[in-house]
């Protein structure tokens, strides 16, 4: 993991390879200013050439040598003034680690004067850390992510790779604050990473067993106990539709829960519910061969909610959460089970299985029934569930169905925090009747071409919630990017971490 400290300096003669400046759009001012007159008025002519005009993500990099402690200065826009927030200074600080790594800088030290970074909002560490701080360390940490376990060392073409951030903090007396938020930061950086590691193993790696054994883990490094049930305890509680969606896979299956108790005792705890489909062939309904290989990134959800409870223990929030992962493949073979076939789930109601690559929803059922033994005060469920909802929103926010207006506000209200977005789609009654079957309770997938995809996957699952307060999260389009983003590497995002603690820490 990449060093961060937080030092007070004078930004003009702090010694680095590459000092990171922010700019928003407008005319150099304050120290951008002063090293404008130290550069010879470098920055003022890229402005007026409009070669650099502030605006978000936009970057430039100059030398510095002899004229400033720098050897070189890096900076990022940081967009319209009155538009920056926490959101912005992630990004810039992702761009700008980005930036400083490929151009082959090891060491790099950020600089942003609190009074120019606009309104990046309350803390979430703690009252007292420093919300600039913090985003920044964010940005830069969750942007410099690699995932380089499976690659062989390539001694003569080692990757640029930066090992250190240092945070300038804009006076002594700040110090302590920045700290903080460097501190929350990393905690949090560092549950996301362990997510995004987890998603991107093969399938082969990242088996049931082995998210078993990763929540294991976490669990004895943090304070949370961790119960696995194995494929004879499912039995036991009569999880039907799990074991159904199970039997065609030589992986055994298991269900994974992890509970942490910071929160008063007899507190209510929220559930959070994550699809674990270490891989989605689609069983017997297979599916098309093109792509097939995301397909491992099917236990996203399973993913993000270990990488919650990982954060929601280190950062001692003070709160109890329960985490549950029902995790198996979905592989199609000699005992899988075939469209038609009528499962029993452990609520007692049957569903037909019409077709088999809907599976997310079928393991999901169990869990959901399980999350209610706890009388939480929400269960929340994300789940790679759907195609449907990269039609409906890209990859550009996540959809929430549910049964509670009020829950489903406050997470959208962490989504647009976090950056992580949530956009509600309407569980109309009419597509809870389209997932009854003729011969049985449910049936798995609609039909008669009422669309909506991702709200029928959604009302299929409501009846396996109780009256619980219920929120389903559909991240198919944003648990991994084929485009990268400012503080989100190629590949698995580890969307819903940020987000869920941002819920969480707001209770
Ligand atoms: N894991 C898939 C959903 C998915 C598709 C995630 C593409 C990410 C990218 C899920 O199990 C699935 O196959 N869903 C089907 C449901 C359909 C059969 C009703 C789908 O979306 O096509
Ligand atoms: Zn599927
Ligand atoms: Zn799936």
């Amino acid at each position: 993991m990449i060093k961060t400290s937080v030092k007070s300096a004078n930004v003009l003669k702090y010694k680095t390879d590459c000092l990171v400046l922010f700019w928003p759009e407008k005319k150099p001012a304050g120290i951008l200013k002063q090293i404008d007159g130290l550069l010879n008025g470098a920055l003022g002519a890229a402005y007026k050439s409009k070669r650099f005009e502030g605006k978000l993500n936009q970057t430039f990099q100059q030398s510095a040598r002899g004229v400033m402690g720098a050897n070189s200065i890096l900076v990022v826009g940081l967009g319209k003034e009155k538009e920056i927030q926490a959101e912005q200074i992630r990004q810039a600080a992702g761009t700008a680690a980005k930036t400083a790594e490929k151009t082959r800088h090891g060491k790099v030290a950020f600089s942003l004067d609190e009074k120019e970074a606009g309104k990046p909002g309350k803390s979430k560490g703690g009252k007292t850390g420093s919300p600039v701080a913090e985003a920044l360390a964010e940005g830069a940490l969750l942007g410099l992510y690699h995932f380089d376990l499976y690659k062989s060392e390539d001694k003569d073409n080692p990757p640029s790779r930066i090992k250190e951030i240092t945070l300038l903090a804009p006076s002594p007396s700040k110090v302590t604050a920045w700290q903080r938020g460097a501190a929350q930061a990393r905690k949090l950086a560092e549950a996301v990473m362990a997510t995004r590691d987890l998603m991107h193993h093969p399938s082969n790696t990242a088996t049931p067993t082995y998210l078993a054994n990763a929540a294991r883990r976490i669990a004895r490094k943090h304070k949370i106990t961790c119960k696995i049930l194995n494929r004879s305890d499912m039995e036991k509680l009569k999880m039907g539709s799990l074991l159904g969606v199970a039997q065609g896979s030589h992986e055994p299956p298991k269900f994974i829960v992890l509970e942490y108790k910071g929160g008063k005792k007899g507190d209510a705890p929220v559930a959070i519910v994550g699809k674990g489909i270490t891989f989605d062939t689609g069983g017997i309904s297979l599916k098309p061969g093109a792509g097939m290989d995301e397909m491992k990134f099917d236990m996203s959800g399973g993913a993000v909610t270990l990488g919650t409870l990982q954060a929601v223990a280190s950062l001692k929030l003070k709160v109890n959460v329960v985490g549950i992962v029902p995790a198996t493949e979905n592989m199609p073979g000699g005992s899988a089970i075939k469209p038609g076939d009528i499962l029993t789930a452990s609520n007692g109601k049957t569903i037909e299985v019409l077709n088999t690559d809907a599976e997310g929803r079928l393991i999901l059922a169990d869990a959901l029934v399980y999350a209610q033994r706890y009388k939480p005060k929400a269960i929340i469920d994300l789940a790679t569930l759907t195609g449907a909802v990269i039609v409906a929103l890209g990859h550009l926010a996540a959809a929430v169905v549910g049964t509670d207006d009020k829950l489903i506000e406050k997470l959208i209200a962490s989504g647009t925090e976090t950056g992580e977005r949530l956009w509600q789609l309407p569980l109309y009654e009419e597509f809870e009747k389209a997932m009854k079957s003729d011969i049985a309770d449910l049936k798995n997938i609609a039909t008669g071409g009422i669309g909506a995809g991702t709200v029928t996957g959604a009302a299929f699952l409501k009846p396996f919630t109780g009256d619980y307060p219920w929120a389903h999260l559909d991240i198919a389009g944003t648990a991994w990017t084929s485009n990268e983003k400012p503080y989100v590497p190629k590949g698995g995002s580890g969307y819903g971490v940020r987000l869920l603690i941002d819920y969480l820490k707001n209770l």
